[in-house]
């Protein structure tokens, strides 16, 4: 089988490395893809926008593919998977009508109520005044999304009020802007990725993502800075219940609404005080969270993605898993997220993919004459595994200090809490003697 990858992060990368270790895969192509991509596949740099159906259909055409995934948002949007799909050829990824699972979180919330899924109560606003009464109502902390895509930045968290007015109306002064204002859930969050043909769903394992640019959470939101599996915290259950409460009666309502949902969904959740409750959906793999997940897979990974494709996951035995630990830490440049400042030279690639139980996956990183170098926000994903956190965690650290890029960033803390075992589920608020929530 030939697959085609559309994308060039790190999670493409960490896509690319798995597809191409599955014996029925016979040639891995990435478009655009990335220099470390193209150490292990075919690159296609001049492919044109991944953004435009036609010329991804035409190229999966092209280069005969067998099978098309595609990694990021923006195509799936687009209607990338559609087009491609359209010309016959087997495709992983939600249609455009599906992926607005992702694309508008309103739609996410109306979906959610629908199948009883389990979320933060939200209010959708359209002017200012229905922004000021949803934030009286919900009180802080604040909770303020912008409704479309904002690559992991549209939302604000702040117990500021004037702050969360003020990105409500930023949002809104968007074309079609709308704002999403929710409560605010308390609680560890996780993220599973449940793959679906449309009808069957199967979950792969939990891992938990690190978004804010600083240690202990604190800076601005980003894509993600880091994400280590397994959660030694998280409930046994987690994955069955996530699968009945969430995955799968998602799942049931998309196709009871003629819009299948084939592909990835993203579950992002919050284990609160009060159970399970949806923080967001996505329509594809997360990033940095698939570096982990992909480095735990045992089964092929090819074979599990055609299957989904080609509405088969029902035959397919249970995932097959390593024992081991993985941890991602995230080597972003400086100024990154705010005002990212590109072009750094990166010494020490060849030493820190050298070392045992150590990948690196690239990012924003391009080939220049003169060596690798810094093109893009998230630079680099260095993947660390072990027999437990403690040992996965200092392998990718080695790996990230035997790098060096000037004014590179990274955080220190990734799975830390973890390892510690310092991760709480808030507990239940009960009812008091008199019946009433003591909070
Ligand atoms: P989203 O783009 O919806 O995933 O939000 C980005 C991040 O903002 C999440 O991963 C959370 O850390 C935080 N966040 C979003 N919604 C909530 C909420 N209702 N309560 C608390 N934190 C939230
Ligand atoms: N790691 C968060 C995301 O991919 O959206």
């Amino acid at each position: 089988m030939r697959v085609l990858v559309i994308g060039s992060g790190a999670r493409e990368h960490a896509i690319v490395r798995a597809l191409a270790a599955d014996p029925t895969v016979d040639a891995v192509l990435a478009a655009p893809g990335n220099p470390g991509i193209d150490l292990v596949a075919q690159c296609l740099p001049d492919c044109g926008p991944v953004t435009d159906p036609a010329a991804m259909s035409a190229l999966a055409e092209q280069v005969g593919a067998d099978l098309v995934v595609i990694g990021p948002e923006a195509p799936l949007v687009a209607g990338v998977a559609d087009a491609i799909r359209a010309r016959g050829i087997a495709c992983f990824g939600p249609s455009a009508a599906a992926a607005q699972l992702e694309g508008s979180k309103a739609f996410a919330k109306e979906v959610m109520a629908a199948a009883g899924v389990p979320t933060a109560f939200a209010h959708i606003c359209t002017t200012e005044d229905e922004i000021v009464s949803a934030l009286d109502s919900t009180g802080a902390p604040y909770v303020v999304k912008d409704d479309g895509l904002a690559a992991g930045k549209g939302v604000v968290v702040t117990q500021d009020r004037d702050e969360a007015l003020a990105h409500g109306l930023a949002c809104l002064a968007k074309e079609d802007g709308r704002v999403v204002v929710e409560e605010f859930l308390d609680g560890p969050e996780i993220s599973l990725f449940c793959l679906s043909d449309g009808t069957e769903v199967r979950a792969l394992v939990p891992a938990q993502d690190f978004k804010r640019i600083g240690d202990n959470d604190t800076g601005p939101n980003t894509g993600g800075m880091g994400a280590y599996s397994p959660l030694p915290w998280a409930p046994d259950d987690l994955v069955e219940q996530v699968l009945d409460r969430i995955a799968r009666p998602t799942v049931d309502e998309m196709r009871r609404r003629g819009t299948p949902f084939a592909g990835v969904l993203y579950v992002g959740l919050a284990l609160t005080s009060r159970g399970l409750r949806v923080v967001e959906f996505n329509a594809r793999f997360g990033d940095p969270e698939t570096q982990v997940v992909l480095a735990r897979l045992r089964t092929p990974l090819g074979q599990l993605l055609d299957a989904a494709a080609n509405g088969r996951l029902a035959e397919l035995p249970d995932l097959s898993w390593h024992d081991d630990a993985a941890v991602a830490v995230v080597l972003a440049c400086e100024g990154y997220p705010q005002a990212p400042v590109t072009g750094a030279a990166i010494a020490g690639l060849e030493e820190c993919g050298a070392l045992d139980h150590v990948q690196v996956l690239h990012a924003g990183t391009r080939d220049t004459p003169e060596g690798v170098i810094a093109s893009g926000g998230r630079v680099l994903s260095v993947v660390g595994t072990g027999p437990d956190l403690a040992r996965a965690r200092a392998r990718a650290y080695a790996g990230v200090h035997s790098l060096h890029c000037e004014g590179a960033q990274f955080r220190g803390d990734i799975a830390r809490a973890a390892e510690q075992g310092d991760i709480r589920i808030p507990l239940p608020i009960e009812p008091g003697p008199d019946g009433k929530v003591l909070a």
